[in-house]
């Protein structure tokens, strides 16, 4: 062949390569290099500014992550103390995969046929396996702890992630775990702010209006018995005793914030604890005809302050009582959750939380229900339920659907440091 023709079929072969090579990598991103890192930056940012919730946040950087990297599965795993986790993936750290994760901050199961057999290495191998994983990146880079691990699955189309490819992740997995980080930090300030604002309005109010009502209360004990029941002033002093005792539950309720309280740690024992909120719950779910079942499934070691969390438990479940129908069931489970937590959750099939509502519910004083018949309603429950999971350092959250029901699932840490 002449020397030109041979250079024409190079150069023509090569960029037919080269047009296919790009339009592999265009299915990673729609652009390659630096414009795609500024736009997937660009794109996560906004994601951020639009969902203030950490673990909602987390959940829309998986779809992303699953829409941008070619994969149908994008985990964001967070660290829970013993472990990463996210939903049922867990990396325990004590694993030799961990160090050796930590120490590369990525792997892919291609860059591991290269390298010689560790049990580190091993391991990850074993974990990519097992979960069908074709990448993994640790933030910050080079950290022996790393704040956030992003795993993603092999890709739809089967080819191996390339470096650039882990690069581009990287960058991004950092920008996630600064985010994130700082959403969560956001939202325990806020909880915190909310639950010192309270605590001064609950000071003021509770002790003044105790202050009020205790000589009302002394006068309604001492003429108990003088007006014939019946009477119309039988009647009157009957509902002025009652009003004075809501008043007396309403200063107690809303003294609650106003203390400073240290919680008392202790081992607690899950099956007695739910045999408490059952009896406390009784009256309340027979009234209603609704039945309240639960033994724990997990009963083993748990660090809690016992008073605080059968009176949580008994605010849940007297809501799921109070949301059901006659002849439903209430049920009450504890299993072991996420590593190092023990997962409590509350589920009925009631009447459901409107989507509006559902926002609301942990605000003091919301409630829908009417005070003056047999239910309670100060709107004080969720609240003083919020303020008992942050004092054990945990988490609640609400599921419901109108007409379907309500799971509250309340996750909160099996120790307590001292
Ligand atoms: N399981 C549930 N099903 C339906 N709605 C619920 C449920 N749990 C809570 N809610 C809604 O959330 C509101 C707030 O609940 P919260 O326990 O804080 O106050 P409350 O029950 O109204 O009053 P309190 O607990 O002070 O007696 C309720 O009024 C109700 O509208
Ligand atoms: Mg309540």
């Amino acid at each position: 062949m002449p020397q030109p023709a041979a250079i024409i079929l190079s150069v023509a072969v090569f960029s037919a390569a080269a047009f296919w090579l790009d339009r592999r990598s265009r299915d990673w991103l729609s652009l390659g290099g630096e414009r795609a890192i500024a736009e997937m930056r660009r794109d996560t940012i906004e994601i951020a500014r639009l969902e203030p919730h950490p673990e909602k946040l987390a959940a829309q950087f998986e779809k992303f992550l699953r829409d941008q990297c070619q994969t149908s599965y994008a985990a964001l795993l967070v660290d829970q103390g013993e472990a990463h986790t996210a939903g049922r993936l867990q990396f325990a750290k004590n694993r030799p995969g961990y160090a050796a994760l930590a120490e590369k901050g990525w792997t892919t199961p291609e860059s591991l046929l290269r390298r010689r057999s560790t049990p580190g290495l091993d391991d990850l191998r074993a974990f990519l396996a097992e979960h069908s994983l074709g990448l993994m990146v640790a933030s910050p880079r080079g950290s022996p702890n790393p704040t956030l691990i992003i795993a993603l699955g092999t890709k739809t189309n089967e080819w191996p992630f390339t470096y650039p490819e882990v690069q581009r992740l990287q960058n991004i997995a950092e920008l996630m775990d600064n985010i994130l980080t700082r959403s969560r930090l956001t939202l325990q300030a806020a909880v915190r702010a909310r639950m010192e604002h309270l605590a001064m309005m609950s000071r003021g109010l509770a002790h003044d209006l105790n202050n009020l009502i205790t000589p009302i209360s002394s006068f309604l004990v001492h003429t108990d018995g003088r007006y014939a029941s019946g009477s119309p002033e039988g009647e009157v002093h009957a509902a002025a005793r009652r009003s004075v005792r809501i008043m007396g539950d309403y200063v107690r309720e809303a003294l609650f914030f106003s203390e400073r309280l240290t919680p008392r740690f202790e081992r607690v024992e899950l099956g007695r604890i739910f045999q408490e909120v059952c009896a406390v719950t009784a009256t309340r779910a027979a009234e209603r005809g609704v039945a309240v079942v639960g033994v724990p499934e997990y009963d083993g070691p748990v660090t809690a302050d016992s008073v605080l969390l059968q009176r949580m438990l008994a605010n849940v479940v007297g809501n799921a009582i109070d949301a059901s129908g006659r002849g439903q069931t209430v049920t009450l489970s504890a299993t072991l959750g996420r590593s190092g937590f023990l997962c409590l959750r509350v589920a009925d099939a009631g009447c459901g939380i409107a989507p509006d509502n559902l926002a609301r519910i942990f605000d003091p004083y919301f409630t829908t229900k009417k005070y003056g018949d047999d239910v309670r309603g100060f709107g004080l429950g969720l609240t003083i339920c919020q303020k008992i999971v942050q004092l054990h350092g945990g988490t609640v959250a609400v599921e419901s659907e109108l007409g379907k029901g309500t799971t509250v699932t309340l996750n909160l840490p099996l120790a307590q440091s001292a």
